[in-house]
């Protein structure tokens, strides 16, 4: 019998190719509408972005793996996953370099304010004198929120332009960066933090009115994490106020829903949460998203994971 899976969203020809002999089901609304047949024979769910709660796993009895696009599954409720004893694989390291160029695109683009030196040719204001001098990220102390995979990928890069790379975690790790076990205390000694740390519950507003007001007027913050890492009516705050120099945003408390204070404010970058936005990346992505559901079903093994799904 064809293994039934559901997808809850379309994924591109290249999954769908790969899982041919798969009968996949699209569930289009995945909060709504849920008019397919034989729910109760889907053994497998591919996921994306968007939350994955107890209202989707008690429409599907018998499923045994959710295979989710992307590293960062804290939309899923993984508890009552486990609880069913449900599988939960991710897409790590695939994405490491490309996510972290894209940190390093958006500081390297907040210091030398690239986007506002586009503007100032297309506007035609070069005829009347230069854009002011801007920061060189050469030398600086830059402090890493979430040293992993793609924390120590971009402080390899870091090193490259003779930065001093601070890290913040709950453990100090074996790497030749220095250990800050105090956020404020970090913050305070960084020209940037970048964030790269899971979102969910233990990290909820990491980054609060505190860590920010620690980094100061002529200091920025890069979020490549997620949107629930950091209060932001502070950040707005701290940024209209000045008291927060510059913001490089890839993710938002609630996305697509970038608040108008923010994209009204000149002293921050915004996009679209792209950082693994690559048809590289996202190719190796879609393709472990498959393969991790093709192994499952052969041979009872998944490729990648989450860590709480490890044995
Ligand atoms: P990873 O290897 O698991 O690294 C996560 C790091 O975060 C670890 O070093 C961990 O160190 C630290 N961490 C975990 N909980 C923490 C806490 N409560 N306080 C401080 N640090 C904490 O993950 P990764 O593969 O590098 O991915 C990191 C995150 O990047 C993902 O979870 C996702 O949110 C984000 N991401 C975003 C995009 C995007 O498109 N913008 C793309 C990919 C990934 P300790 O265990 O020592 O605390
Ligand atoms: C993806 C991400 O854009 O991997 C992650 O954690 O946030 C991004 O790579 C997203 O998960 C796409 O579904």
């Amino acid at each position: 019998m064809t293994i039934r899976l559901v997808a809850l969203r379309q994924p591109p020809p290249p999954v769908m190719d790969a899982l041919q002999d798969f009968h996949i089901d699209v569930i289009a609304d995945p909060q709504a509408d849920w008019s397919v047949d034989a729910l109760d024979q889907v053994r497998g769910l591919i996921n994306f972005a968007g939350p994955l709660g107890q209202n989707v796993l008690d429409r599907l009895p018998n499923l045994e793996i959710i295979s989710h696009m992307g590293v960062g599954y804290d939309g899923v409720d993984v508890d009552a996953a486990i609880e069913r004893g449900i599988v939960i694989t991710h897409t790590r390291d695939v994405l490491n370099a490309d996510v972290a160029n894209f940190a390093f695109l958006m500081l390297l683009a907040a210091s030398r304010e690239y986007v506002r030196q586009d503007t100032h040719v297309r506007s035609g204001a070069w005829e009347n004198g230069q854009t002011p001098l801007t920061w060189s990220l050469e030398g600086k102390t830059i402090g890493i929120v979430g040293l992993g995979r793609i924390g120590r990928n971009l402080a390899a890069k870091l090193e490259a332009f003779n930065v001093t790379v601070l890290y913040h975690g709950r453990t100090q790790q074996d790497v030749p960066y220095e250990f800050c076990s105090d956020l404020v205390d970090m913050a305070h000694r960084c020209r940037a933090i970048v964030l790269l740390l899971p979102g969910g519950q233990g990290t909820d507003q990491l980054i609060n009115a505190d860590v920010l007001s620690a980094l100061g007027p002529g200091s920025g913050l890069v979020n490549a994490a997620r949107g629930s890492v950091v209060d932001q009516d502070a950040l707005i705050s701290a940024l209209q106020t000045g008291q927060l120099g510059w913001a490089a945003l890839d993710v938002f408390a609630e996305e697509a829903n970038v608040p108008k204070a923010l994209r009204e404010l000149s002293n921050v970058l915004l996009s679209p949460h792209a950082a693994s936005a690559t048809i590289e990346t996202r190719g190796a992505m879609f393709d472990l998203v498959a393969q991790n559901l093709r192994s499952y079903f052969e041979t009872g093994k998944t490729l990648t994971p989450i860590p709480e799904c490890q044995s």
